[in-house]
Parts: structure tokens; C-alpha cells; sequence
């Protein structure tokens, strides 16, 4: 019998899996990508679909006569963010926002979207209301994933910058018996009966995870019942804080310029195709190297008089109270880097802070304003060490005695000088990424007056 079959060796290599952040690594080849239709636009015999995976977009070209013609037809009438497997050859183009472009040799249809019912976004303006009702989808946008991105990016770079300088990751509670951080912005549940509330910091726990370990961070989800409908609002948020036994407000300051340097640096390194979707200026960052400059309260004050009395800031600044949000934006943007605010009188700020033994009216603590007009992004200070004192603030500020024995018992058994401080990611995010608002920076932003999705 003879063997009738016949051997074809096939030019085409089989498809490799990529994905659209690594074509770069792919030139030449003919490579499969698991994503979405963001876009399609026709010309006579040539479409151009914009393919989404994730990982970022690209743009494909589709020549009629490359494809079969059932592929042709799907793809010229596919709609938006409908779900494909596409096969296509990678190639260098200058042009190219990502600098590659794919000819498409096929297109599978997971799921089409169908045209009674279009997704709802397109690629024309919407307004930001329409957006946060959408966010479920809303987050598919180039700019919104590129932010999302970034905020992951940032994440990881402050657990690496702690985790690699002996800093020992302890997880505070969220459900917590008192206040932190005021009693004004707390959310209460109930708690089998009892009143608990959601937490405002893990500060007062880490604070005695660090005289157990030495050196201690918490990273987590915090709640503060804001009333503020600012930009740099969320009722919900993360907030990373460090804090570590025997030391005082200079080395926290060297932390935190430390720590945010690192942070804004490898943003750079990492993630320069999405700073360039936000068309961030990224000049602005590679700035951003310790050390940062310091101001105590009073010379930041004494600024923003100057800047009242040259008619640069509508309300005269008020002696002794915290620092408003224009006042802030005033103060921040005139460095070019992160600026630190030192030694605010004590009475506005919170209680648990150690005096400052020069001058016992002020605090040790400090607040890191980011620049271009960004405001705070990180607030912390030394922490009182003597058991007599906090006892009195614990009392002056009406709180339950009774709740706070345990962290009391901190200045009973072995206390130490020790600091500590938070900072926001998403006031963080907002910074690095050059944004408007706080609600981009987070998958799900709570607000005041929204819940959902
Ligand atoms: O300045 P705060 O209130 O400090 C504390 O909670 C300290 N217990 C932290 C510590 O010392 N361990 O908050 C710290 C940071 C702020 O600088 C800001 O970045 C962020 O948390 N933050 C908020 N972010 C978004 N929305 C809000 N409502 C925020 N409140 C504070
Ligand atoms: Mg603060």
C-alpha cells in the first residue's frame, strides 16, 4: 500500500500567547491576544480595529484580502468591548502610541455585545457623574487601567521599601472599640450588641506591635465618616503606616523622604507607558529625591500671611488652626518637592503626640504636603511616652479611659520614644498620576454620596 498522505511543512510557526504589554518581544511573530474590541474604524477595504487585553492596546489592520471572508464580516460589524481571541503579526511602527501594531490574520468572537444594547461608554465625552455610575466599566478605559496600574505599582513599591529595610508587616484590626483619629468621623456598627466601630488607622495597635518587634508596618482599608466633599475625600481608603520603636521626628522625616523617593522612582522605572496614557509630566517627578524641604508651622504660616497680604490667597490664614485645603495647595505649590511641615501647636493636632520638650505648645509631629498643589499625603508624628501625660490627653479629649488601658499599658511596661506615620495611597496615587480628583485612584472610591456600584 502506498501512503497517499501528504507532509506539509507549514512557513507559519504556530501562535504564540502575548500579551499587548510585551509585543516588544514578540517582533515578527504571529501572536494570540485574549482581549476586547475597544475600537473599530473602517476604510473601504481596510478596518482597523483597537484591541484592549489589559496589559494595555493596540492598534490592528485588517487588509480584506488577508482575512476569509466570514472574518472579514464579523469583525467589520463586531461592536464595542466585545470579547476576542485575535491572531496577528507584530510589527514595529514608529507611529504607534505603544510603537507596535498588529496585522490581523484572525479574529474570534467570545462574546458580542449586541447592538440593542451598546455599551454604554464610548469613546466620546462623558461626564463624571455618568462615569462613577459606570465604574464597573469605566475602569476598561485606557487612562482609568493605566491609573490602576500605577496604584499597584505604587502599592508594591512601599511593602517592598519596608519589607527590604527590616520592617515586619503586622496586620491591625479593622473592628475596633474606640477612636484614633477623632471621634467625629467614626462609623459605628454594631457589635453584638455593643458599639464598635470601623477603623481610622492602625496606628494605636502597630504602636504596640513595635515595641514587640522593633520595627512594624500595617497596610489596610480605613474609614473616616469625612463630611468633606473635597477632592481628596474618600470615606474609604488605604493607608500604609510604619512605625517603629526608639525613634523620634527627625528619623520619621528621614523615612518619609526616604520612602517617598523610592516610591515616585520606581513608578519611572516601571510604569512610563502608563504615566504617558495620562500625559503626566514626568519631569515634575524625576525631582522628587530626598531630602525634602522642612518648614515648621509658624514659617509656613508666615508664608501663607504673605501670600493673603499680596492678595494670592482669598481668606487670611487664622493663627492655630490646621491647614485648609487652599491653604495647602498654597503652601505645596511652591516647592518642587514634597515639603515637610513640622511642629504644629499641639491643641489641633491629635492626641496621642509628644510635645515638643522645647517648646511643650508644639507637636512633634509632621505633615508631608506633595507638590504642585497636591496638599497632605502623609501625617505622623512621635508618640507620647509617658504614661501620666497621655492619661491627661486621653482625658482632655473626653475619650473612654477604659478602652484605652491596653495602650496605656504601652507606657506601663517598657516605654519608649517611638513614631510613627500614614500615608493615603490615593492621595499618593493622585499625586504621582497628575489627577484631578481622589475618585480616579481607587477601584470603587465611597464617597459622601455614593455607594455604588
Ligand atoms: O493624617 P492622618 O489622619 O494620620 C493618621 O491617621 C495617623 N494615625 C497615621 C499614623 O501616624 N500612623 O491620615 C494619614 C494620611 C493622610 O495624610 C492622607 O494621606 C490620608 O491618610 N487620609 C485620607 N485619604 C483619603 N481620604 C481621607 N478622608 C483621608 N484622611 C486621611
Ligand atoms: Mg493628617
Amino acid at each position: 500500500m502506498t501512503d497517499t498522505s501528504v507532509t506539509t511543512t507549514s512557513t507559519q510557526a504556530t501562535p504564540v500567547p502575548a500579551t499587548i504589554a510585551t509585543l516588544k518581544q514578540h517582533e515578527g511573530q504571529t501572536v494570540v491576544l485574549h482581549g476586547w474590541l475597544y475600537n473599530l474604524r473602517a476604510s473601504g477595504k481596510l478596518l482597523f480595529p483597537i484591541f484592549r487585553d489589559g496589559s494595555g492596546t493596540v492598534q490592528g489592520i485588517m487588509p480584506k484580502a488577508a482575512v476569509t471572508p466570514e472574518v472579514w464580516e464579523t469583525t467589520k460589524h463586531l461592536t464595542q468591548e466585545s470579547s476576542v481571541i485575535v491572531t496577528g503579526r507584530v510589527r514595529a511602527d514608529q507611529r504607534a502610541p505603544g510603537g507596535y501594531e498588529l496585522d490581523v490574520e484572525n479574529v474570534e468572537v467570545v462574546q458580542r455585545v449586541p447592538e440593542e444594547q451598546p455599551y454604554p461608554i464610548t469613546p466620546k465625552e462623558h461626564g463624571v457623574d455618568f462615569l462613577m455610575e459606570h465604574r464597573h466599566l469605566w475602569i476598561r478605559s485606557p487612562r482609568q487601567s493605566a491609573i490602576l496600574r500605577i496604584r499597584a505599582e505604587i502599592i508594591k513599591a512601599a511593602r517592598d521599601y519596608l519589607d527590604d529595610n527590616g520592617f515586619v508587616l503586622t496586620d491591625p484590626p479593622i473592628l475596633t472599640p474606640a477612636a484614633c483619629e477623632g471621634t467625629s468621623t467614626l462609623f459605628p456598627v454594631d457589635y453584638f450588641g455593643d458599639e464598635a466601630f470601623l477603623t481610622q488607622s492602625g496606628q494605636l495597635y502597630i504602636e504596640s506591635t513595635a515595641l514587640a518587634l522593633g520595627k512594624v508596618y500595617s497596610f489596610g482599608p480605613t474609614f473616616r465618616a469625612e463630611k468633606s466633599k473635597t477632592r481628596r475625600h474618600l470615606t474609604e481608603f488605604w493607608m500604609v503606616e510604619p512605625e517603629l520603636a526608639y525613634a523620634g521626628l527627625d528619623d520619621l522625616m528621614a523615612l518619609a523622604e526616604n520612602f517617598l523617593s523610592f516610591i515616585v522612582g520606581r513608578v519611572l522605572e516601571r510604569r512610563m507607558p502608563d504615566l504617558k496614557v495620562l500625559e503626566r509630566d514626568a519631569a515634575k517627578l524625576e525631582l522628587i529625591r530626598a531630602p525634602f524641604p522642612r518648614l515648621r508651622y509658624d514659617e509656613a504660616v508666615a508664608m501663607l500671611n504673605e501670600a493673603h497680604a499680596k492678595g494670592l490667597l482669598e481668606h487670611p490664614f487664622e493663627y492655630g488652626n490646621d491647614f485648609g485645603s487652599p491653604d495647602e495647595t498654597y503652601i505645596s505649590s511652591q516647592f518642587d518637592r514634597p515639603v515637610m511641615v513640622h511642629r504644629y501647636p499641639a491643641a489641633v493636632k491629635a492626641f496621642y503626640m509628644e510635645p515638643d520638650p522645647d517648646d511643650p505648645k508644639y507637636a512633634l509631629c509632621v505633615d508631608v504636603l506633595a507638590p504642585e498643589g497636591y496638599g497632605e499625603i502623609i501625617g505622623g508624628s512621635q508618640r507620647i511616652a509617658s504614661y501620666d501625660l497621655l492619661k491627661q490627653r486621653i482625658e482632655d479629649h473626653h475619650l473612654p479611659l477604659d478602652a484605652f488601658q491596653w495602650y496605656l499599658d504601652l507606657r506601663r511596661y517598657g516605654s519608649v520614644p517611638h513614631s510613627g506615620f500614614g500615608m493615603g495611597i490615593e492621595r499618593a496615587v493622585a499625586w504621582i498620576c497628575g489627577l484631578e480628583h481622589v475618585r480616579e485612584t481607587i477601584p470603587f472610591a465611597r464617597t459622601l454620596n455614593r455607594i455604588y456600584p
